[in-house]
């Protein structure tokens, strides 16, 4: 049985009065421990919410990191100092990064790699575009994310360390949402691939999430997905609609 895990991306999102105000108002109703539930705030409020949610089984997670461990890097974030805040887990690779900031497969690996070797939890997301699915080439590009970001990972690295965010990039911030047949295709596809790159126990294990427009009234159907994990939710994890997806995922599943 893989654990579900829910993670919300608040993005640019919320100063920090407002991300204590915000997490004050929903701790208690996302401190469970059927599921992991993890919070990524910008940088400026990690520290903040890691005093709120500290005492709580709820994890800090932080939504990028810089691959080097120190130095001349003006505007970047170690992961030191991430672990120093309390960070457990690290997006990485989001489809926003790699478009607005010019991250390349070789920069995610990199990035993989360091958040491995400091062994936090990273959240690699991988998705295509809206011509390239037209095109047909989803499972393509997907498998090539994987290949690449994946770079040296092995075995036990994977196990340990890595989850899996599909994030169809047409879907992000759109309001559009892929229907679950279409994200539960690419989430076996991805544990598929898994498989041919490890094997099938690691492939059955791997926790794989969907994001894209999740919301309350989707989550359900989506989390029902066999090959669905859990969820990245951006949008509605700024709002009381983090609160009710937590709620779906280990009521109901
Ligand atoms: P969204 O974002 O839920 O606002 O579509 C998801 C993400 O980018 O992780």
């Amino acid at each position: 049985m893989r654990k579900k895990i829910i993670a919300g991306n608040w993005k640019m999102n919320y100063t920090l009065s407002q991300a204590e105000e915000f997490v004050t108002s929903i701790v208690k109703q996302i401190n469970v421990d059927d599921i992991d539930v993890v919070l990524c705030p910008n940088f400026v409020s990690l520290d903040r919410v890691y005093d709120l949610i500290c005492q709580t089984n709820v994890k800090l997670g932080a939504q990028n990191v810089h691959y080097e461990d120190k130095g001349a890097y003006t505007g970047e974030t170690s992961i030191d100092m991430l672990i120093s805040a309390g960070v457990e887990y690290c997006i990485v690779g989001h489809s926003e990064r790699r478009q607005y900031f010019n991250e390349t497969d070789e920069i995610v690996n990199k990035k993989v790699k360091k958040i491995i070797e400091k062994d936090l939890k990273a959240i690699l997301c991988v998705g295509e575009t809206l011509e390239q699915r037209n095109n047909n080439e989803m499972f393509k590009v997907v498998e090539d994310q994987l290949v690449k970001d994946l770079k040296d990972i092995t075995k036990e690295q994977i196990k340990r360390n890595i989850i899996i965010a599909y994030e169809p990039i047409w879907a992000i911030g759109t309001g559009v949402t892929a229907t679950s047949m279409q994200a539960q295709e690419m989430c076996k596809f991805i544990r598929s691939t898994i498989a041919k790159m490890y094997n099938e126990n690691i492939a059955e294990n791997i926790r794989i999430q969907y994001g894209g427009s999740v919301k309350a009234s989707n989550a359900k159907e989506l989390l029902s997905m066999e090959d669905i994990d859990g969820a990245l939710v951006g949008g509605a994890s700024l709002t009381n609609d983090f609160v009710a997806i937590v709620t779906v995922s280990y009521t109901h599943l």
